[in-house]
């Protein structure tokens, strides 16, 4: 079986984004990306830290807002209105989940959508499901850039997504049919999961159930793509798959950590110099979303 190296596959990605930004510098853009905390969750604490940082790395300006657990929604919304007029603001990513008082749908959809670098405003939902020029969500995003990298052939293929979320599942779904795949996307309702599962050359889970697919569902020589991420009982990360059976029979399987999650932060690096380039061309007369 050969490794999808997500570790290894990020930071290529994120050679290429620096190159980009500075490309983007040197006519005089510094490409910026704001990052938006409410409250102090840990776990979100530790995304949001990554992502200021890795946009350091990568000479992307970042701007951070730490707001507290009170905040209204009303304020919220304010200051993405601020961010959504501020030229130097490419991207603009409000970290999920939101407290309870805040309607995370009515936030999403306040973000300009040619600054939702998570791509989850229905602008960009609808014109990834049209083949538009959309900004694409960054986790099904980075199992698509691993896939091309491996080059591992979609076309004409049985793919099955399993996990039907907005976030992952669906626009998964979407980015494989748009490779020509044949794709099945099976959910927690889903009847016989296992025999849908033997059918798949490109088999991606995206349930938050550990290990819950086993080496012996799967096709011999399948492509096993792990997006999912638990801690287990005795503490190690875990995903999805269970990567020690799938060493016998699956062609290709992404390992966890150090698959997809290395991904999804580099592919928000590229959405966010994808943004600013959309941006600096309309600025020199180019075309934006086709107009
Ligand atoms: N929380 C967990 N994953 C994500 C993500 O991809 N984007 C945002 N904004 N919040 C998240």
């Amino acid at each position: 079986m050969n490794i999808l190296d997500g570790k290894k596959t990020s930071a290529d990605v994120k050679t290429t984004v620096a190159d980009r930004v500075r490309s983007l510098h040197e006519r005089g853009f510094t490409v910026g990306l704001a990052v938006i905390q409410v409250g102090a969750d840990p776990a979100s604490s530790v995304y949001v830290r990554n992502k200021r940082r890795t946009c350091e790395a990568l000479g992307i300006q970042s701007f951070g807002q730490d707001l507290p657990e009170d905040t209204s929604e009303s304020e919220l919304l304010e200051r993405i209105a601020v961010l959504n007029a501020d030229a130097k603001v490419h991207g603009i990513l409000v970290q999920l989940p939101l407290p309870g008082h805040i309607d995370s749908q009515r936030v999403i959809e306040a973000i300009s959508p040619q600054k939702d670098v998570d791509g989850f405003h229905p602008v960009n939902v609808g014109l990834l499901s049209t083949g538009g020029k959309a900004l694409a969500p960054c986790t099904p995003s980075g199992v698509m850039e691993m896939l091309a990298r491996y080059d591992i052939p979609l076309e004409g293929k049985n793919a099955i997504v399993i996990g039907r979320s907005n976030i992952v599942g669906k626009p998964m779904a979407q980015l494989l049919l748009q490779k020509n795949a044949t794709v099945t996307i099976a959910h927690s309702r889903t009847q016989n999961l296992e025999a849908q599962v033997r059918e798949a050359d490109i088999v991606v889970a995206a349930v938050g159930r550990a290990e819950m697919v086993r080496g012996s569902w799967v096709k011999p020589g399948a492509v096993v793509v792990d997006v999912g991420i638990q801690r287990g009982t005795d503490g190690k990360l875990v995903g999805d798959v269970a990567f020690e059976e799938m060493k016998a029979v699956a062609g290709w399987c992404s390992p966890v950590p150090g698959g997809v999650g290395p991904m999804t932060i580099a592919m928000l690096m590229s959405n966010t110099v994808q943004s600013a380039e959309w941006f600096a061309n309309e600025e020199n007369g180019g075309a934006r979303n086709g107009k």
